[in-house]
């Protein structure tokens, strides 16, 4: 017999493979309100899928967006409430549990649950900036810049002021003050938003840094029918970041107005993000969640699920950390060059300054049954296992040795993901 997972009568998530599932006899009450008299109101029918979705991502090194939903998160799932959360003026209580645990966390006064990271940072840009000419200050290589389809200039007619951080991994109040844009000449677009990400490509953007560039922005002079310049937060791994500098979260979002943070990235979510910031800035950001095509009808099923990957997850980083850090030194004595420091769950590679060619990097790791993404990122999450980053540092020694025994190494052109 398949597998099977079933709600037992309490509604708990339970495995009953050698189980025959029982029917589910539904009754109809006076109040015309069905209710289940016994036996399973749900019924997974096989949990195979499951299965060889865990075994794979424990093995994938591509990203921390590639994990399984847990049994807990599957239980939630069950449990979950089933509402129509825009036609419901008070929403759906699952969704509303999960900003409300979101406020809880980070102290701020609203939440918003949004369907994706691009929608959540647009969304929040969109709100801020109200007329051009504008611009946002960001570093060059943000997410909100370069990975979202070119959103900026299409959802909120802003031009973005790219920055190289002067130390190499981040940006300070130096860099910030270097290039924000006043207004009074009609030449440039003001700057309206100052965006920062935390993390980026693994590395921390320091609470002392985001603070000092907070106070300057905030107070940095307008004419004065303008808002002050607002702060905005790339959080997709914000979770991380506080973990492994070991701040407060509620004072690392204390510096911005606005915070976008992914749930199904670290946190290992099936989907969905969440913006914060006040209560009127939110009010706003939800006309433009429904314009953006984010009104969503039931979507208590996924909050619900991202609220036990929440609770789940947040104490596992250190260990994702701390697995990358080791992988990383192994990785580093076998002589490939680290671009990046290793301060959270990425080492960034680089491929082409140690002449590995990409199309070898992915056989390696095929062969040693580990998939990782031509670009040399690896990105490591709860579901990663101590024997799979172990086969990985076997296929970087193989392939460092081959190399370095002259042989010839796969060189064709491969694609996939962040190339
Ligand atoms: C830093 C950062 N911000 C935002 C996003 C966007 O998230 P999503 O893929 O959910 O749109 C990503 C996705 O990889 C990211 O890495």
């Amino acid at each position: 017999m398949a597998p099977s997972i079933i709600s037992d009568a309490e509604g708990h998530f339970v495995d009953t493979s050698s189980v025959a599932p029982k029917k589910s006899t539904m009754t109809t009450t006076t109040n015309n309100e069905t209710t289940a008299e016994d036996g399973p109101t749900f019924k997974y029918t096989s949990t195979r899928k499951l299965k060889n979705a865990q075994w794979q991502v424990s093995n994938d090194f591509r990203s921390d967006v590639v994990t399984v939903p847990t049994e807990s998160m599957m239980q939630a799932i069950i449990d979950a409430s089933v509402q129509d959360d825009i036609y419901n003026e008070e929403g759906d209580p699952s969704v509303n549990a999960l900003q409300d645990r979101l406020i809880e966390l980070t102290g701020k006064e609203a939440a918003l649950w949004t369907l994706s990271g691009t929608m959540g940072n647009q969304i929040c840009l969109r709100t801020h900036l109200t007329q051009p000419p504008h611009s946002v200050l960001l570093d060059y290589r943000a997410h909100v810049h370069n990975w979202e389809s070119g959103a900026l200039p299409v959802m909120s007619q802003a031009s973005a002021t790219q920055v190289y951080p002067a130390n190499g991994v981040h940006l300070t109040l130096d860099d910030v003050k270097k290039h924000i844009i006043a207004d009074g000449n009609i030449h440039f677009p003001p700057t309206r938003v100052v965006s920062l990400e935390n993390t980026l490509s693994g590395t921390i953007l320091p609470l002392k840094d985001a603070r000092e560039i907070s106070e300057f922005v905030r107070n940095f002079p307008v004419p004065e029918w303008q808002k002050p310049i607002a702060m905005h937060l790339d959080g997709a791994r914000l979770f991380d970041a506080v973990t492994a500098e070991g701040v407060s979260l509620k004072d690392y979002c204390a510096c911005f107005d606005s915070i976008s943070i992914c749930l199904a990235k670290g946190l290992g979510a099936p989907m969905g993000s969440i913006i914060l910031g006040s209560k009127p800035f939110i009010e706003r950001a939800k006309w433009f969640r429904k314009m953006f095509g984010g009104g969503t009808r039931q979507p208590g099923m996924m909050a619900a699920a991202a609220h036990a990957a929440i609770e789940h997850t947040i104490p596992l980083l250190p260990g994702v950390h701390a697995l990358t850090k080791k992988t990383a030194a192994s990785i580093a004595d076998l002589g490939y060059t680290i671009t990046l420091p290793v301060q959270t769950n990425m080492i960034v590679l680089d491929l082409a300054a140690d002449g590995i060619p990409a199309a070898a990097f992915l056989n390696y790791g095929k062969k040693h049954g580990v998939t990782v993404f031509p670009s040399g990122r690896l990105v490591f999450h709860h579901q990663i296992t101590e024997d799979a980053a172990s086969r990985l540092v076997d296929a970087l020694r193989e392939l460092m040795e081959d190399k370095k025994a002259g042989k010839t190494l796969e060189s064709y052109k491969v694609s996939g993901g962040y190339v």
